[in-house]
């Protein structure tokens, strides 16, 4: 940024301590992290851009009225690996390397069936900037697709489209595979409990790589533990880091993995910065504003 915005005052904070002396005259804040308290020492601040696709950490506790624009990093320029990871978990499964690997280690050589991706009914919950080319590309591998959000917007790639609430429950119970790519919101929370498990087709494998919270982990392992759901992945987690004694580390049915499927890579997140900065100094429409009143 400094390089792309030579007369720009631009300073560098860690932490809340390193941000203390800066707050006062910032008028825009860029980055992740903030606190409301934070947000609330900021007496000039017009714009924030967060750092990343997800905003439930600041929408919340939002301190501003309607003056103080909120944008996002647009989950488009992090779909490509979040596709790969959720392509990779389905044909782990479905190629059955879990067990190759159970065999290997005991030096078995034993026939197993190996499925196949085409034979799924794959549901994508969450079709925004991320799940929409999630579906598409597991469309394009052979899977029949089926998709759920708030609003009835078709999606390419999409089957049979789910909308809302009330749709729901028919929505698990037509998929083998489940991929949560929702943000969290007030509406969102804990929304997969154990009445959504209950009604989920035996043998579900749950992959989550939108939020933790948008789960109750309690049900999931109830579910998984009466045999409902047969696999989770899961990359995101109600408390991260995940605390040392959860009960997911070990668990042989469940993959972990450290919030990483959808990683910000520079060379893709300053051109989207710069972009809005140049729209915010002409007093144009930035993109990917985000609807507060939505929280996403
Ligand atoms: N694991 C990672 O590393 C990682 C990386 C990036 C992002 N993420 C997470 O992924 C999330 C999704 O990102 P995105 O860029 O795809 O977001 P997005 O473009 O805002 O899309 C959100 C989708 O969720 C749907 N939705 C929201 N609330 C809903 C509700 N109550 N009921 C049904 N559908 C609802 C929306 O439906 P409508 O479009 O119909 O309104 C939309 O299709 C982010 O919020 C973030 O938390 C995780």
């Amino acid at each position: 940024l400094s390089a792309a915005l030579p007369d720009v005052e631009i300073h560098y904070a860690g932490s809340a301590e390193e941000a203390a002396p800066h707050l006062s005259r910032t008028q825009i804040l860029y980055g992740w992290g903030f606190s409301a308290d934070l947000l609330r020492k900021l007496g000039a601040v017009r714009w924030v851009q967060k750092m990343g696709a997800g905003v439930d950490d600041i929408v919340g506790d939002w301190p501003f009225s309607g003056d103080v624009i909120l944008t996002r990093t647009d989950g488009r320029l992090i779909a490509p690996r979040m596709v790969e990871y959720v392509v990779g978990a389905i044909l782990d499964m479905s190629a059955g390397f879990d067990v190759a690997r159970r065999l290997q280690r005991d030096r078995q050589w034993a026939f197993f069936e190996v499925g196949s991706i085409q034979d799924l009914t794959v549901g994508v919950a969450g079709l925004g900037d991320i799940g929409s080319g999630i579906a598409q590309t597991l469309k394009s591998l052979g899977a029949r697709v089926v998709g759920w959000r708030r609003s009835s917007t078709p999606v390419r790639g999409v089957d049979e489209l789910f909308a809302g609430d009330e749709s729901l429950l028919d929505f698990v119970g037509s998929s083998d595979v489940i991929v949560l790519v929702l943000p969290l919101t007030r509406n969102t929370d804990r929304l997969f409990d154990a009445n959504v498990f209950d009604r989920c087709r035996p043998g579900l494998h749950l992959i989550n790589v939108g939020r933790g919270a948008v789960l109750d982990e309690q049900a999931l392992l109830a579910a998984i533990d009466s045999g409902k759901v047969a696999r989770a992945t899961l990359d995101v987690f109600a408390v991260e880091p995940l605390p040392q004694d959860h009960p997911f580390w070990n668990h042989p049915k469940i993959t972990v993995t450290p919030h990483v499927c959808g990683p910000l890579v520079p060379d893709k997140v300053v051109p989207h910065f710069l972009k809005n900065y140049e729209a915010f100094e002409r007093r144009q429409p930035l993109r990917n504003v985000v609807d507060l009143a939505r929280q996403y």
